[in-house]
């Protein structure tokens, strides 16, 4: 009785940490030796489109891939559409591909979780636009965040700033990792 409340105490604790972002320092402690890590990296299933099945990822109407190499905003934008036609930075409609966008992050570079979404502030007007085009109909931000509306400060969305899965914005200037995404048009799902 005692041992197994202690077992799910540790099993909650670890899942809270796995959510934040810091399981990584765990992995050699005593408490996750039992626990299989590898079960929590739930990847989205690979992308069904054609010549884009590998490290391409079905989410949402979108097959999107990560990249680690570090860019400003505007150059990663500019990759996304060198990398595939249509593509662009990934746009974040609901909080299933939000959590899928996460997972992917943290088993592609989980030491460094912060990169670009496609979203940016639109001239200084306090909102917010997908660099697809599509509609602005979700977020999550961080508590506390945006912050810098109506100025020109920081003006693109970025994920995994504090809080894992969560928006923040920040000087596009920056450079992190990203994520490019395109439509999956006319593919039948599953
Ligand atoms: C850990 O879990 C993964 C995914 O569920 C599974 O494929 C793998 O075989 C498991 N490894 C061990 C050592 O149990
Ligand atoms: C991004 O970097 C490029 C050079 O690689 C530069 O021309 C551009 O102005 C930068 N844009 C932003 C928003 O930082």
């Amino acid at each position: 009785m005692y041992k197994r409340g202690t077992k799910s105490v540790c099993f909650l604790l670890l899942a809270l940490l796995w959510d934040s972002g810091y399981v990584i320092t765990m992995e050699r402690g005593d408490t996750a030796a039992h626990v299989n890590l590898t079960a929590f990296h739930r990847l989205p299933n690979r992308c069904n489109v054609d010549g884009f099945n590998k490290d391409w990822f079905k989410v949402d109407k979108y097959c999107v891939k990560y990249f680690s190499k570090p860019l400003n905003f505007t150059d990663a934008e500019n990759s996304c559409k060198k990398t595939v036609p249509g593509g662009h930075l990934v746009s974040v409609h609901n909080a299933g591909a939000n959590n899928d966008l996460l997972s992917i992050v943290k088993k592609m570079n989980p030491k460094n979780l912060r990169m670009w979404l496609g979203g940016y502030e639109f001239f200084q007007s306090g909102k917010f636009l997908w660099t697809d085009g599509s509609f602005w109909d979700y977020a999550v931000w961080t508590p506390g965040e945006p912050i810098n509306l109506y100025s020109s400060l920081e003006e693109c969305v970025e994920m995994n700033w504090k809080g894992a899965g969560k928006w923040n914005d920040d000087s596009c200037f920056n450079k992190k990792g990203y994520i490019c995404a395109f439509k999956r048009k006319g593919i039948i799902d599953e």
